[in-house]
């Protein structure tokens, strides 16, 4: 059964906006579409929409009863994750990409562009997205337009970002500057050509011109190389604005925490893809008394108020979280979020009643399921049954621990701010920086071990600065800078303490030296109780330490031994850490601030002391 398509007028301009209709018609011109689709956000859209992807066999629709206005896509088994090879810096001088980007001239990259784009939407409808990051009522509302040629695109930023017919009147009210941001799957239809579940390219650019802010994404339909409000602005093109305007883009979960006290702190946590930022963002603290609300779980833009503190929005409008390792019993609260449904999942498997499941999900593993490639699957398969990478895609505001302050355009005083990675070895439980620049540096060497986020090699240790190695719009070494400068605007009094953490050490014997998940919650309490100037610490080379004691452990089962694993600051591996530390900076070359570069003298004058 056939959907009349979802289509306006070719001819007719949709918008008053001058700049946006004439960006739209040259786009079109270029692309060649079969039909142009204004998208208006609203529900019945989103429905013939799913109807569509439901008939072209890149949705399948899942059980109501277990999740209702729910699908599943499966992608190409080429297109599972975001391209970190295939992604773009283009600023107009190399020296401002920067050594962590891939860089091409823009006048060179923007030939090879008009190239691949020239009719690539031919026998496809074209969709303009008006979207806006952060809540429309900001003061400074930060607007964007996707350009895509795929509806599964269009219903998955629907999840992730503000979009739709408001929006777009509030950007032709405003005259506002947008950020255009062009996607194509790159997989024109000649006439009579079937098309398949999953168009895209083997050729794929994910691609960033900074000074004039756009975006241009061709060959791929995954995530965060197509959904180009999420990394491509919110992080990469967001991030340069946030240079040049005095303000951060962050990778980071945002997180409110009431003590027993009833007093509440506001805590960001960067970590890099796939190492618990969204289990942490949705925590359970095991701690009595302590209450945990969520503003975030991946993209943080912070300012300093007027009162010189710190304030964080979370500009995103939905989760899209690694389904893997997520359940009832590492994350109800995501699953509860899930649960309620106007959720799309993707490369997840499917259970035999019309639901998904994932590794993880529940303790009881299915006897039998299609798995995410479309197998028939059974636990004695010997693969996993969804993709390392599958995810699940979730209105932000089915959270039931969802803060109230998430709507607030002037957002919440960060009180800390934790930078954390997946190390084995060398990184203790937690480290509370000496200071601001002290936490920039530790933020500046944080290094986790690869996942399946990205493509390439799982398990190798890279230094990931500030968990932004992916995402940081221009050179690393002026984005330290602007770290470090940044704290001009403050009051030095109410600068958020800075800590580093890691959850996934392991012990001589291989295992998790600690439990994780909602046990993280006694880390966040030291750290609170060091801002209130209540809980001990010892001091080491690296920074402060729980003191003994200072850890509330009551009720926790966790040997003295795999403790002391789990905190130990181990002067052979800081030997090793040191000398990759060495290694990283020498990388930024001179763009390394040099205060950055003092900061590793000390750490290793202590450690000589
Ligand atoms: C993605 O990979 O598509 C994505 C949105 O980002 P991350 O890997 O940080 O979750
Ligand atoms: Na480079
Ligand atoms: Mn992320």
């Amino acid at each position: 059964m056939g959907h009349a398509p979802v289509q306006d007028s070719v001819e007719q301009a949709m918008t008053t906006h001058a700049g946006l209709a004439a960006w739209v018609a040259e786009i079109a011109g270029l692309t060649q579409p079969e039909n142009i689709h204004w998208v208006d956000g609203s529900a019945a859209e989103y429905a013939a929409l799913t109807g569509e992807l439901v008939d072209a066999g890149t949705l399948t629709r899942l059980n109501p009863e277990l999740f209702p206005n729910s699908f599943a896509a499966f992608s190409d088994p080429k297109d599972v994750a975001r391209v970190e090879g295939r992604t773009f810096i283009c600023s107009e001088k190399e020296r401002d990409a920067g050594f962590t980007n891939n860089w091409m001239d823009p006048a060179e990259m923007k030939a090879i562009l008009k190239d691949r784009f020239a009719g690539s939407m031919r026998g496809r409808t074209m969709y303009v997205i008006p979207f806006v990051m952060g809540p429309l009522d900001a003061e400074d509302p930060k607007f964007g337009v996707e350009i895509t040629d795929s509806a599964y695109v269009v219903a998955s930023m629907r999840i992730m970002a503000r979009i739709g017919a408001d929006v777009l009147h509030k950007i032709e009210q405003t005259n506002a500057f947008f950020v255009p941001a062009l996607h194509s799957v790159g997989a024109p239809l000649e006439p009579g050509q079937a098309d398949v579940a999953w168009p895209c390219s083997d050729e794929k650019w994910i691609v960033h011109f900074p000074e004039e802010r756009s975006i241009f994404s061709y060959g791929s339909g995954y995530g965060g190389n197509a959904l180009l409000g999420k990394k491509c602005f919110a992080l990469r093109i967001a991030s340069v604005m946030a240079r040049d305007e005095g303000w951060l883009a962050e990778h980071m979960l945002i997180l409110k925490l009431t003590s027993p006290e009833n007093k509440s702190y506001h805590v960001a946590a960067a970590f890099p893809s796939a190492c618990g930022k969204t289990n942490l963002a949705l925590l359970d603290p095991t701690v009595p008394g302590w209450k945990a609300e969520t503003l975030g779980d991946d993209i943080n833009w912070m300012r300093f108020g007027k009162e010189g503190e710190l304030r964080a929005v979370n500009p995103e409008a939905g989760l899209f979280g690694v389904a893997p390792g997520t359940g009832w019993s590492t994350n109800p609260n995501a699953m509860a979020a899930i649960a309620k449904g106007n959720s799309i999942f993707t490369n997840v498997a499917l259970t035999d009643d019309g639901g998904v499941w994932w590794e993880g999900m529940t303790d009881q593993v299915p006897a039998h399921l299609t798995d995410w490639q479309g197998s028939s699957w059974t636990p004695g398969s010997g693969r996993p049954a969804a993709h390392p990478n599958s995810r699940f895609c979730t209105p932000i505001a089915q959270v039931d621990m969802l803060s109230q302050e998430y709507f607030s355009p002037e957002g919440v005083e960060i009180n800390a701010i934790l930078f954390g990675g997946r190390r084995k070895t060398t990184i203790p439980l937690v480290t509370q920086a000496r200071d601001w620049t002290h936490g920039i540096f530790l933020g500046s060497t944080l290094s986790s071990e690869t996942t399946a986020a990205a493509t390439g090699a799982v398990g190798v240790v890279r230094r990931d600065p500030m968990a932004m190695l992916p995402f940081i719009g221009y050179d690393a070494g002026d984005y330290l800078k602007h770290w470090i400068e940044l704290s001009a605007d403050a009051n030095p009094d109410r600068l958020p303490k800075i800590f580093l953490v890691n959850w996934f050490r392991r012990t001589s014997s291989g295992g998790f030296a600690w439990p994780g998940f909602g046990e993280n919650s006694r880390v966040l309490k030291w750290a609170i109780e060091r801002i209130e100037g209540k809980a001990g610490a010892v001091e080491t080379p690296i920074g402060f330490v729980p003191a003994e004691g200072s850890l509330d452990l009551d009720g926790l089962e966790v040997s003295p031994s795999d403790l002391a694993d789990a905190l130990k600051v181990d002067a052979g591996e800081w030997d090793a850490e040191l000398a990759g530390i060495d290694e990283w900076y020498a990388r930024f070359g001179d763009s390394l601030p040099a205060e950055m570069a003092a900061e590793l003298e000390g750490l290793k004058q202590r450690f000589a002391a």
